[in-house]
């Protein structure tokens, strides 16, 4: 098999999206049926973390385990990593003993230069440029309450992050489209998104308006992980992109409403809206798991089944 990496989600071609929800499906089903599938037996995942994380942790550990495999947890401050190791040299060793690496990191030219120089498959999971496996999971479960997202709106309310520019190669590649609305300062950048054209997504100045008609609303923090010394700046320019019930209530009457979590209600979020009808934002956290079995699987073993 050649080497294949997961490191922005435009890394796979439509049909390759395609087949990771078809066997998250599958994956999800021998879970809740407690069918044992073990096709990772004896391969050994490494994760890699420079910043904290509950969800992408405990889903990629889960997961492996679950798989057969086991794991091997790092991160910058009990490893060589914090101690100014270069990072080609940690992926050339790593990489000699595991099957797959997952990192969450800084700068996406970090993990692009580990993966440069592994031996086996990379996953991001997360930078400061993208949250691929975040979005895997979004898309499958939005598949999963309301089929399929081609031709779909998803409002995306607040800062013009990782997520966002997550959602914007997703929309490329599945045929949806974005409205965005961020705060003067914290626009989406096509260039740091990676994307082709901007005929997939359109900017509001006014949440509001981005939000009618949509068939999802998203959001996320205010201030992302790195970025805690701008905390009291955008805490006032973000004032007005709060996620309210009036928002969800011009968005489409079915219209389902997502955070990646962790959230702030009161912040980025009424409490209302994420404790709401309209929220599956803990199906989107448990679809972690189920999504990054199946991208774990595809890395490996390819086109099984
Ligand atoms: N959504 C997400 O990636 O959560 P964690 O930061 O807890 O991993
Ligand atoms: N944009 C957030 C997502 C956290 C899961 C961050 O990067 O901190």
């Amino acid at each position: 098999m050649t080497l294949k990496h997961f490191l922005q989600f435009s890394d796979f071609g439509t049909e390759e999206h395609e087949w990771i929800f078809q066997r998250a499906a599958e994956i999800k089903r021998k879970f809740k049926n407690y069918e044992k599938y073990h096709p990772l037996a004896d391969r050994t995942l490494a994760m890699i973390f420079e910043k904290a994380s509950t969800r992408t942790r405990v889903s990629f550990e889960a997961g492996m385990y679950q798989l057969g495999g086991s794991v091997v947890h790092l991160t910058t401050g009990d490893s060589q990593l914090g101690r100014a190791e270069p990072i080609e040299d940690s992926a050339k060793v790593i990489s000699r003993m595991v099957d797959l690496v997952m990192i969450r990191t800084f700068g996406q030219d970090k993990l692009e230069r580990f993966a440069a120089h592994s031996r086996v498959p990379v996953i991001n999971g997360l930078t400061n440029e993208f949250h691929p496996c975040q979005i895997l999971a979004d898309i499958f479960t939005f598949i999963e309450h309301r089929g399929s997202i081609r031709g779909r709106i998803v409002a995306w309310v607040g800062d013009g992050n990782n997520m966002a520019n997550t959602w914007l190669q997703a929309a490329e590649l599945l045929g949806f489209t974005v409205h965005v609305s961020t705060p003067t300062g914290y626009e989406v950048d096509q260039a740091v998104a990676g994307i082709r054209s901007s005929d997939s997504y359109k900017v509001f100045r006014d949440p509001m308006e981005a939000c009618r008609g949509a068939d999802l609303v998203t959001t996320d923090v205010w201030t992302s992980m790195g970025f805690e010394a701008e905390n009291e700046e955008r805490r006032k320019a973000f004032a007005d992109w709060c996620v309210d019930t009036d928002m969800m209530r011009v968005a489409k009457p079915d219209a389902l409403f997502m955070h990646c979590l962790p959230a702030h209600r009161g912040e980025e979020v009424e409490a209302d809206v994420i404790d709401g009808p309209q929220s599956v934002v803990w199906d989107e956290a448990e679809n972690r798991m189920h999504v990054q079995k199946a991208l774990m699987e595809y890395l490996l073993l390819g086109k099984v089944a």
